[in-house]
Parts: structure tokens; C-alpha cells; sequence
């Protein structure tokens, strides 16, 4: 672990000083408040950002406008006085956590669902009826006037409430956006036609936030700098934007992407198949046009890999989202010389499909998210305990590191020869963060004072030793064969635990067609194996949050290798195919020199019995309850150590 002088280093933005260069990003939220305003629950989730030192955060999506641009219900209204006395609160904790305050102000424009405007039509730079059979109307030159202004509003209703700085959002598929973006900007009139005509409304829009709020206060402005999306504009264009807002703003916030297309809405939330940084060529090319200072963001979390990005581009900010909703105290950790003890972000998201299908937001490796007032407001440990956590995997790392935080004394018990488990993480690239994340973590809990014995197995003489009040049965899953006829000479291997050096022929059936099935699927095919994943449902990988799902759809759309089988009922394994039927009970026969099993995991049951069995106070957790995925592991293993001392 570096030095971090770039990231650290104070900037001066207009009549504000940020105390260093990270920021957090703007996230939206899983669900308001009553009233629709901010709940407590929400203004705790900033503030924890806030209390993790960095210099700014951002308040994502708040609306100029909610009677026409609104486009999901988690969007708070800046033309909405009842909202005042939520938003004054929200400054208020940001500021009590040592972070500047920003909003980011928006309209949704075209994409405004009919039911979030009160059923009116959504409006936009030009008129169509979409997928849905949904009319938008093409705004009228009053109208393009009139939202203006109301940016012009809503920043000094922001500033009015104590926020720093106001972040226009001018990327992303929304109406400011639609206005820039040729593929959605189809005006023959002065607002469209050229890129000077494109930019013409998001320009009036800087000009009226500047007339609201004045010289000295600060205006960000987030833009994408390259759509990524076929028949978008790139990085030439994202160049023109960033020129005509040039000295207009005083910083130019480069994000990526549009919600107008899937897989660039992906490209926007880079994910395990992308790089660290992956839309940072942007920033870094805008950065050479302009005076302005410029912001990246985009599956930044590597410190070392962060400040030598700024070192070499010149770029003068990183914005983080996922990566402090994994570890809020990421940039303290650097100020205090503690990188090492950073949760990286596995960019799993699944941050962003809780809150899309639960409206609750949960992080895989960080239990305190959808809780932070559990943050502020620790639950009491009224008893310290002797805890004997069996299992060095996610759950049983978590459970440690939570028990070491509540004082209790800790022996983890771990078979192997060592912590981390995730076995299915070694073979892959994209898997990387998962290593990390592995290896971070195990290295963490070893340095707790905790009494760590690898290579061991609970025992009657271990139990007497260590004479727990409690034990943690954290012991996982196995992987499950499918029972079909299987000729001996057939080779069959588990996907759960497929290495780098597993011997793999050239044709690969995968048997099961859920998360690891897939994933195994993806990578055997870049290797070049001709692949293909059998799957008795007609969906692949349903047991994957919405955000990884459509990443891991579009890899195996764009993989030559690699071909979906779906709707097929494994009949048998023989030495060189794989037999099946399909719903009408035809057979088909898949060639296959290698089977790859991922037919399910089951829980080591006959082992948590068996430690269930010594009497104590039992918690079962993670995999061993039910195989499911990290989050709900490192949620288990803390929750339980809480448990234990009540
Ligand atoms: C849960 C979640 C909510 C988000 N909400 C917003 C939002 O309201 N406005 C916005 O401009 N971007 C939003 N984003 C995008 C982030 O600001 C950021 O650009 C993106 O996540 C890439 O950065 P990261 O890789 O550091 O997470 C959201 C991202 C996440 C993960």
C-alpha cells in the first residue's frame, strides 16, 4: 500500500474547499419517508458516507419539477416547500459527518412513467410513443423556458437549504441528456441538429442555476462522455460537451452511458466483466480540453490504483459510488495508514437490484447497509461471550470480525489451511474482486486478537478446551450431482469447484443454468471450449440480482463459444455426450468431453447437526442454513454475534 498525497490533497471549488479528492457519487435511495420526504433511515445512510471522510456527497436524483419529471418514486421534488425542513436535516448530518453537501438536480424527461406524473404524458426534446405504447410529448419552446427556470429554483432551493454545491444532471439518458444525445434528439429547430443546438437547453439550464445561486457557489455538472450504446455519440462528442461548459461550471463530472439502452446502463455501473476504472479514459481525455477540474467515477476502489490515475491523467477528482457503500471509511482508512483494512467492493450489485426489487438497499460485504442506524445506534452487547465460530468462510470472517468489535473472545475453527472459503473464486478473471475481497478479509481477521486454529476440526477435546457459551455453525455447502445415469469413463467435475488447472476437454456441457453455472459457462468459452449450458428452466441464472444478471446475459450473448440450451431435462451422462429431453419429451443429444456439474449446492447439514449436538447456544449460518450467495452469509454471521449478546 502507496502513499496517497494526490488523494488526499485539498481542492478548491468556487468559495468551497474540499478537504481531499474522493467523493461519493450519487445513489439514490431505496424508498423515502412518509410524505415522500427524507426518512431518518435516509439521512443516516448520507451521513455514514459523510462520517467516512470524504470530501463531498452527493445527494443522487432530486427533481426540478414533479409534475412532469418524475421518473421513479424514490425522488424528492426541489419545487416542493414541504420538502425544506427534510432537506435542512439531511445537510445537517452531512455536515456532522465532516463532508460537504450536494444535490443533484434532475428531470427524467422522456423516461417519466405516466404513473409517476400523475398519468400525463412524459416529455422530451422530441415526440414518440415507446416501448410501453406510452406517448412523449415534444416540448415546446415555453416549456424547454420554463424547466429551465425551474433548475434555476430548485439550486437555490438547495442552497437555501445548506447544501455546498448543486450537480446538474446532464448524462445518463435523462432530459438534459436526451436534449445532447443524437438518438434521442431528433429537433430540426435551434435546440437541435448540431451539438451547439444540442447543447442550447442544457446551457440555459447552467445559465439559469447560475443566476439563482450566484458567483462564488459551486456548480457541478454530470455528464456521460460517451454513451457506449450503438448509434450514441463517443468520446469526440464528450469532448464538444465538456468544451461548451468550460469555465460555465466549475466542475465537469464525467460519468458514462444511458439509461436508454441495458447494457450501457450496465457500462454506467461497471461490473465484475469490467475493469477497475473502466469509463476513466473518458475523464482523462476530457481533462486535456478543458480548464475546468474534472471528475472520474466508474468501479473505482483501489487505492494504489486510484492515485496513480490521478498522478499520471491529471484528472483532479474520483467519485466513488459502490465502493463506499461497501466501506464508507475507505478514505479515512487512508488518512490513517490503514488501506489494508479497506472491504473492497465486489461491484456484485447487489446494492442496486435490492433496491430495485425490494426497495431496500443491502451491500454483500458491508451489514450495516438498509441499517445504518444500527451504525449511529449499536445494539448493546450486555454479555461478553465465548464464541467457537466453525467455518473460515464469509460468514464465519464476518461473524469474527463483528464478535471482535462486541468484545467477545473468538476461536474460528477453519478445516482447511486457511480462511476465506470461495473456492469458486479462483479460476476466473472477472472474478477478481471476489478474491479480493476473499483475501483482504481473511487477512484482516487474522490480524484480530482472535484465536484462529486452520487445519482443525472441532473435536469432544476441543469443545472441553475452549468451553464455548456459544457456537456458530459458518461450515457451507457442497456441491450437488445431479442423480442421472452416469457411465463411469465420463468426466464430471463440480463448477463450484472448477480451477485455473482443471483438466477440461473441448466440448463442455454445463448442467444447471443458475449464477455458477453460468459463470463457469462464461469463462470455459473464453478459454475456447465450445460450450453449452443446460438449463430445465427457460431462464438462465434467475438466482442473480438484476444488475449482475443483465452482465452476465449479455457475456453470453456476445460469446461465440458459448451456446444456451434452456427448457432441457438432463436424462443421463455417458462417456462423450450428455442426453436430454425438452418439454415436449423430445430427446437431444449435446456432445461433451468435460460435464461440468452446477446443478445446485447443499447445505453440510450433517455437520451443523453434529456441533448442534454439544448443547450450547447454536446459530446456523450462511451456507450451511441455505446456499445462497455472500451478501446473505456476511449478513448471517454478524446478526448472530449480535444475537449473542443480548
Ligand atoms: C445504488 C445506486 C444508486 C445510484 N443512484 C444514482 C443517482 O441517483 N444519480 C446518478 O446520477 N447516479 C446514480 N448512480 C450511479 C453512481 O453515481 C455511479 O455513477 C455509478 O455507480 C458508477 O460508480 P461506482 O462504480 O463507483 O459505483 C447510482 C448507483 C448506485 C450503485
Amino acid at each position: 500500500m502507496g502513499n496517497y498525497d494526490k488523494l488526499l490533497q485539498p481542492l478548491q471549488v468556487a468559495g468551497l474547499r474540499l478537504k481531499n479528492r474522493m467523493l461519493s457519487a450519487p445513489t439514490s435511495l431505496a424508498e423515502l419517508g412518509p410524505g415522500e420526504h427524507y426518512s431518518d433511515d435516509n439521512i443516516n445512510y448520507y451521513k455514514l458516507k459523510a462520517s467516512g471522510g470524504v470530501a463531498l456527497v452527493s445527494v443522487g436524483d432530486a427533481i426540478v419539477d414533479l409534475e412532469t419529471g418524475r421518473s421513479h418514486p424514490m425522488q424528492v421534488g426541489l419545487d416542493d416547500p414541504s420538502a425544506i425542513p427534510y432537506l435542512v436535516k439531511l445537510t445537517d448530518a452531512i455536515h456532522s459527518g465532516g463532508a460537504a453537501a450536494e444535490i443533484e438536480i434532475d428531470h427524467g424527461g422522456a423516461l417519466c412513467d405516466p404513473a409517476f406524473i400523475g398519468g400525463k404524458c412524459a416529455i422530451g426534446p422530441s415526440g414518440y410513443v415507446d416501448e410501453w405504447g406510452d406517448e412523449v410529448k415534444e416540448m415546446t419552446e415555453e416549456q424547454i423556458y420554463d424547466i429551465a427556470e425551474k433548475f434555476g429554483a430548485a439550486a437555490k432551493m438547495a442552497k437555501d437549504c445548506g447544501f455546498d454545491m448543486v450537480m446538474i444532471h446532464a448524462g445518463h439518458g435523462w432530459l438534459l441528456h436526451q436534449f445532447i444525445s443524437p438518438v434521442t434528439n431528433h429537433r430540426t429547430d435551434r435546440w437541435g441538429g448540431s451539438i451547439e443546438n444540442r447543447m442550447r437547453f442544457p446551457l440555459l439550464v447552467v445559465e439559469k442555476v447560475r443566476a439563482a445561486v450566484g458567483r462564488n457557489f459551486p456548480i457541478d455538472i454530470r455528464i456521460s462522455g460517451s454513451e457506449r450504446m450503438e448509434g450514441g455519440y463517443g468520446i469526440e462528442t464528450g469532448v464538444e460537451i465538456a468544451k461548451a461548459l468550460d469555465g460555465k461550471v466549475d466542475l465537469i463530472h464525467v460519468s458514462a452511458g444511458s439509461q436508454q439502452d441495458m447494457y450501457s446502463a450496465v457500462l454506467m455501473h461497471p461490473g465484475a466483466f469490467q475493469a477497475h476504472g473502466e469509463n476513466s479514459g473518458l475523464a482523462a481525455e476530457i481533462k486535456k480540453h478543458v480548464k475546468t477540474p474534472v471528475i472520474t467515477v466508474g468501479a473505482f476502489s483501489e487505492p494504489d490504483k486510484m492515485e496513480a490515475f490521478l498522478e499520471e491523467t491529471g484528472v483532479d477528482c474520483i467519485a466513488m459510488g459502490r465502493a463506499l457503500i461497501a466501506d464508507p471509511f475507505l478514505p479515512r482508512k487512508l488518512m490513517r495508514g490503514r488501506a489494508e483494512d479497506i472491504t473492497p467492493c465486489l461491484r456484485c450489485g447487489e446494492c442496486q437490484s435490492g433496491l430495485m426489487k425490494n426497495k431496500c438497499m443491502r451491500c454483500a460485504v458491508n451489514p450495516y447497509i438498509g441499517r445504518e442506524f444500527e451504525y449511529f445506534h449499536p445494539i448493546p452487547t450486555r454479555e461478553k461471550k465465548t464464541v467457537l465460530i466453525v467455518g473460515g468462510g464469509p460468514a464465519g470472517m464476518q461473524a469474527a470480525i463483528t464478535a471482535c468489535e462486541r468484545g467477545h473472545r473468538v476461536t474460528l475453527v477453519e478445516q482447511s489451511d486457511r480462511l476465506g472459503g470461495l473456492k469458486y473464486a479462483d479460476n476466473a478473471d472477472f472474478k477478481a474482486n471476489i478474491r479480493r475481497y476473499r483475501d483482504m478479509t481473511a487477512a484482516k481477521v487474522m490480524r484480530l486478537p482472535i484465536d484462529i486454529r486452520l487445519n482443525t476440526v472441532v473435536t469432544d477435546e476441543l469443545v472441553a478446551e475452549v468451553r464455548p457459551d456459544a457456537i456458530l455453525a459458518c461450515v457451507g455447502a457442497d456441491p450437488w450431482a445431479l442423480p442421472v445415469p452416469t457411465d463411469s469413463a465420463a468426466q464430471v467435475v463440480f463448477g463450484a469447484e472448477l480451477k485455473a488447472d482443471t483438466p477440461v476437454g473441448e466440448n463442455v456441457v454445463v448442467i444447471g443454468g443458475g449464477l455458477i453455472g453460468c459463470e463457469e459457462g462464461i469463462q470455459l468459452a473464453r478459454e475456447g471450449h465450445k460450450v453449452t449450458i443446460l438449463e430445465m428452466q427457460e431462464e438462465l441464472a434467475p438466482d442473480c440480482g438484476r444488475m449482475h444478471r443483465l452482465n452476465v446475459l449479455h457475456q453470453i450473448e456476445v460469446e461465440p463459444n458459448l451456446t444456451p440450451a434452456t427448457g432441457f431435462r438432463c436424462t443421463g451422462i455417458t462417456a462423450d455426450a450428455v442426453t436430454a429431453v425438452d418439454a415436449e419429451g423430445k430427446e437431444a443429444v449435446f456432445a461433451a468431453d468435460t460435464v461440468v456439474m452446477a446443478a445446485g449446492m447443499r447445505s453440510r447439514s450433517a455437520e451443523v447437526e453434529r456441533l448442534a449436538a454439544y448443547g450450547t447456544e447454536f446459530y446456523v449460518c450462511g451456507d450451511a442454513s441455505r446456499a445462497r450467495q455472500i451478501g446473505q452469509a456476511t449478513r448471517d454471521g454478524h446478526d448472530a454475534i449480535v444475537n449473542l449478546g443480548l
